[in-house]
């Protein structure tokens, strides 16, 4: 499939669907509290993004059963929220989330600490959110989507992390998924050249130990196979003429 580009109207609905997405998750980063289950998580964020008058783009995405995906410590993605999983002091805990305003999707997840979290712990977080800000800094017309993807590698490499494989970004619009994959790691080939009106959700799943992931029994939750921790980051992104513009965090 073609890679779609982005009108002008249709780029005013994307800013306000990640406008939207941005402040549910200033909101739920809010509340997360030791004590709370990872359903209340998922309750919460639906209850905002209704209010809002949104659609929330996971729910029975595929079968998913929530609007929320809530993943705890070793597990990458897609954990499924449950009132008998509590969050608790220590915890690293990764949201993912989606809305649909006017029939346009936006994409974002951040990775929170609950109360006191270990250096090693920290640390982890801020490489990966700090990787897709080295991705993005080849987010822009003319260059190729493999320049994001190899950016990415290498500074989460460069801390002895696992970069994800089996998992990666995407292009978004009328859909939640569209062309082109995003990988977070270099490919053999540069991928399409980038073109103002693209809007893609890149979204690097960095693990604290090796890259390799497995699938519980639920079919959806992702985890490390070798326990180690994980976060994940990821926002809409506008490819324009000058700098990137990101859709889901506020000015
Ligand atoms: N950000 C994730 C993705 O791009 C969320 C999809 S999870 C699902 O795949 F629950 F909706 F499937
Ligand atoms: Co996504």
């Amino acid at each position: 499939m073609a890679v779609s580009i982005k009108s002008e109207r249709e780029i005013e609905l994307m800013r306000e669907a990640g406008r939207i997405l941005a402040v549910t998750h200033e909101e739920l980063e809010k509340a997360i509290k030791p004590g709370m289950s990872t359903w209340e998580i998922d309750r919460l964020g639906e209850r905002i993004i209704r209010g809002y008058g949104c659609i929330p783009s996971f729910k029975n995405y595929n079968g998913y059963p929530a609007s929320i995906c809530v993943s705890v410590n070793d597990q990458v993605v897609h954990g499924i929220p449950s009132k008998n999983h509590i969050i608790k002091e220590g915890d690293i805990v990764s949201l993912d989330a989606g809305v649909i305003y006017k029939g346009y999707h936006s994409d974002a997840a951040r990775t929170h600490g609950v109360g006191q979290i270990s250096q090693e712990a920290k640390k982890l977080i801020e490489v990966t959110r700090q990787s897709f800000f080295e991705g993005i800094k080849f987010a822009k017309a003319g260059n190729h989507l493999n320049d994001i993807s190899a950016a990415i590698q290498a500074y989460a490499e460069k801390f002895g992390y696992g970069v994800v494989r089996d998992l990666v970004g995407h292009g978004i619009g009328t859909n939640l998924h569209e062309d082109p994959e995003v990988p977070n790691f270099s490919q053999r080939r540069k991928g399409i050249r980038l073109q103002p009106g693209m809007t893609l959700a890149i979204e690097p799943m960095i693990n604290a130990g090796r890259y390799d992931v497995a699938w519980l029994d639920d079919d959806w939750t992702v985890i490390t196979e070798d326990g180690s921790l994980s976060a994940h980051y990821e926002n809409t992104v506008l490819i324009t003429d000058g700098e990137p513009e990101i859709l889901t965090l506020l000015k």
